[in-house]
Formats: C-alpha cells, sequence, structure tokens
C-alpha cells in the first residue's frame, strides 16, 4: 500500500507542553549522539495528541532529534501505525479483516463502515467525526470480529451492534470495550469449563475493559496530563514539574531543566583549531566523509574546518565539542566516526563510501 503524506497540512505543530516535557525526557534515555532513537516514541505520541501525523509534526521531532527530515519520514512512512492522514475527531476505527475475523463477519463490519462512515478507507465521515481502515491480525483472534476503535478493542462484534457503538460514540458517549456478546473474556462461547467458583466473585469487566472504564480515555487524545510525568532512569521518581513549552517545538532540545540538570558542555577550549579559509589547493570534499552531507559540509566550513586532515587529528574533546556544536545535527561525528574516515582520507586512501561519492553514486 503506498503510504504518502496528506495532500492538506497545517500551517505548524507544537506538543502541549505536558507532552513536550515528556518527550524531552524520554530523550534523556539515550546517550549522546544516539538521540534518533526516541523518534519512534516521539511520533506515537504526536500522534496521541492530534490523531495523526502531519508533515510539520513529523519535522518538528525530526528537529528536535537532531535528524534529516527525510529520516523521520522514512519512519513515519514505514510502519501503519503512523496515521498520515487526518482522522475522525471522535474516533478512527480499525477494522481487523484477517481469517478468524474474516471469517466470522468482519466483511459485515466493513460494509458498516462504508454506509455508516466512508466509502473509503482513511476518509472522514461527512462530519468529520469517525473514519476507518482494514488493518491486519490484532491477536485478538478468539472474539472473532472485532474491531480497535481508539486505544480499546471491541470484540464479538455484529453488525447491528457495531452500528449501535458508533452511534454512541457519534452521541459523545463511550460505550465498554472488550466483548459485546456478554463474554467476560476469552472463554469458550458455551459457558465456562474451570475456574467456576472464580468467576462468582469477580469483578463486572474484564481487566483491560474494567481499566478503560476506569480511565474513561478509551477515544481521549493525551495531552500528556493524564499520568504523573517521572523519570526513574534519572532518579526522579517523583513526579517531575511540567516547564512551559516553546510555542513552536522546533529547535534542538535540551534535557528539560526540571528533569536533569544538563551534562556540563564542552568548553570553548576544546574548539578544534579552526582555518580561517581553505589552504591554497583547495577544500577537500568533506561529502566523501560518510555522514556528512551539503548542508553538514556547510557548517563545518563556517566551523572552519576545511581539510580531512584537520577532522583526523581531533582529540576526544574536540569531537565532544564538534557533537555539540553541530547545531541541527549533534553527535554526528561520534555517530559516523568522522575521524576514522578522515584517517584514511587525509592519507590518500579510501573509504567504501568514499569509492560510492567519487563514482556518482550518493546524492
Ligand atoms: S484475525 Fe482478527 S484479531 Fe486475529
Amino acid at each position: 500500500m503506498l503510504r504518502r503524506l496528506a495532500a492538506h497540512q497545517p500551517e505548524s505543530f507544537a506538543f502541549s507542553p505536558a507532552n513536550q516535557a515528556w518527550a524531552e525526557t524520554q530523550i534523556t534515555k539515550y546517550p549522546p549522539g544516539r538521540q534518533a532513537s526516541a523518534i519512534i516514541p516521539l511520533l506515537w505520541r504526536a500522534q496521541e495528541q492530534e490523531g495523526w501525523l502531519s508533515r510539520p509534526a513529523i519535522e518538528s521531532i525530526a528537529d528536535m532529534l537532531g535528524m534529516a527530515y527525510i529520516r523521520a519520514l522514512e519512519v513515519a512512512t514505514f510502519y501503519f501505525m503512523f496515521q498520515l492522514e487526518p482522522v475522525g475527531s471522535v474516533a478512527h476505527v480499525q477494522i481487523c479483516g484477517t481469517l478468524s475475523c474474516m471469517l466470522c463477519g468482519s466483511e459485515d463490519l466493513i460494509a458498516v463502515c462504508k454506509s455508516k462512515i466512508a466509502a473509503r478507507p482513511h476518509m472522514l465521515s461527512a462530519d468529520g467525526k469517525f473514519s476507518w481502515e482494514e488493518v491486519e491480525c490484532l491477536g485478538a483472534c478468539a472474539n472473532a470480529p472485532m474491531a480497535q476503535i481508539g486505544k480499546d478493542y471491541y470484540e464479538d462484534l455484529t453488525a447491528e451492534g457495531f452500528e449501535k457503538l458508533l452511534e454512541e460514540m457519534a452521541a459523545g458517549r463511550v460505550p465498554v470495550p472488550g466483548p459485546q456478546n456478554g463474554r467476560y473474556a476469552a472463554e469458550p462461547l458455551s459457558g465456562l469449563t474451570s475456574l467456576k467458583d472464580h468467576a462468582a466473585g469477580r469483578a463486572p469487566h474484564n481487566a483491560s475493559a474494567q481499566a478503560a472504564v476506569d480511565m474513561a480515555d478509551t477515544l481521549k487524545r493525551i495531552d500528556g496530563t493524564e499520568v504523573p510525568l517521572t523519570a526513574p532512569w534519572l532518579g526522579k521518581d517523583a513526579a517531575v514539574a511540567v516547564a512551559p513549552a516553546p510555542a513552536k517545538a522546533a529547535a534542538p532540545v535540551a534535557p528539560a531543566p526540571a528533569v536533569a540538570a544538563p551534562p556540563a558542555a564542552p568548553t570553548d577550549a576544546a574548539r578544534p583549531a579552526a582555518l580561517a579559509a581553505a589552504r591554497e589547493g583547495g577544500a577537500d570534499d568533506l561529502k566523501r566523509i560518510k555522514g556528512i552531507g551539503p548542508k553538514l559540509a556547510a557548517l563545518c566550513n563556517t566551523l572552519g574546518i576545511w581539510h580531512f586532515d584537520q577532522i583526523a587529528g581531533w582529540t576526544a574533546a574536540e569531537v565532544a565539542w564538534m557533537d555539540d556544536n553541530l547545531e541541527g545535527f549533534k553527535g554526528r561525528v561520534t555517530r559516523d566516526d568522522w575521524v576514522a574516515q578522515a584517517k584514511l582520507l587525509a592519507a590518500g586512501e579510501d573509504t567504501e563510501f568514499s569509492k560510492r561519492v567519487d563514482k556518482g553514486g550518493v546524492y
């Protein structure tokens, strides 16, 4: 299936203050230079907040993580869990169409989607409240046919019951998720064959459905205020105060002050020796180093770096300074081991990557 960004995009994206603090805290889980590892949780949080992933959201998160936009777009377009089109303001319905559900009536549910929501998947209903899609097995085959609606599973569905669920949701109510045919969980349709004594004292709903009822958030968008923010990996088990968010989350982000003191920044004493301009004979093509594109090469030049032998001679402190001062590309020197590559190139040797560049195979 072709996955493209929506034709119509919002002007901008910003996390809510609480989600911004959450996102900044997630980034601190990863060592310097590896912030890009936080891409999936941050994209997911943006989707939980907005319902879908817009281009400004993807690019804003790429900026936060110092990633090229194309890298973040690759992740967002690869995983089907990310919605690239606006979804219904009330709910996006995901109907399982895999074998068990298909044999038990998922096609009837899809017919309801087509008649009550929209003729095609990923289209908004006329009132903008709902959208739908068919998905692969959601792992609730014993309760087929089923649908994921918002964050919960609605199971043992019939076409009529499913229509009523949509009506309830459209009216602002949140029906109890779980089996819709009176089953407690996934016990045999003919009734319990064991643990019968236990059944007498159980709660009215199974644990998943009860949790959804208690939280009343099956369809709710996540603004970050639902659960106190904690950061046990930073030794902060207690709730962390939420700092006010910037108007637009576009700049690379330092760890939130309320969460942890940022690591000491490399001092300017560690700045690598800079040249005012390239030496006679011209600058080296820094793009022959894997990880350096046109933007990074230009940035290096503005920092006085023009030649492979300059990079080859960097000390660990100088690498740290450069990693910290490559705005928008922090951590790249370490990530791609520029120094090792530059040593070979400065000695007149090639790397596998530089050979490809020289052949014109890298764009
Ligand atoms: S086949 Fe539908 S949940 Fe597995």
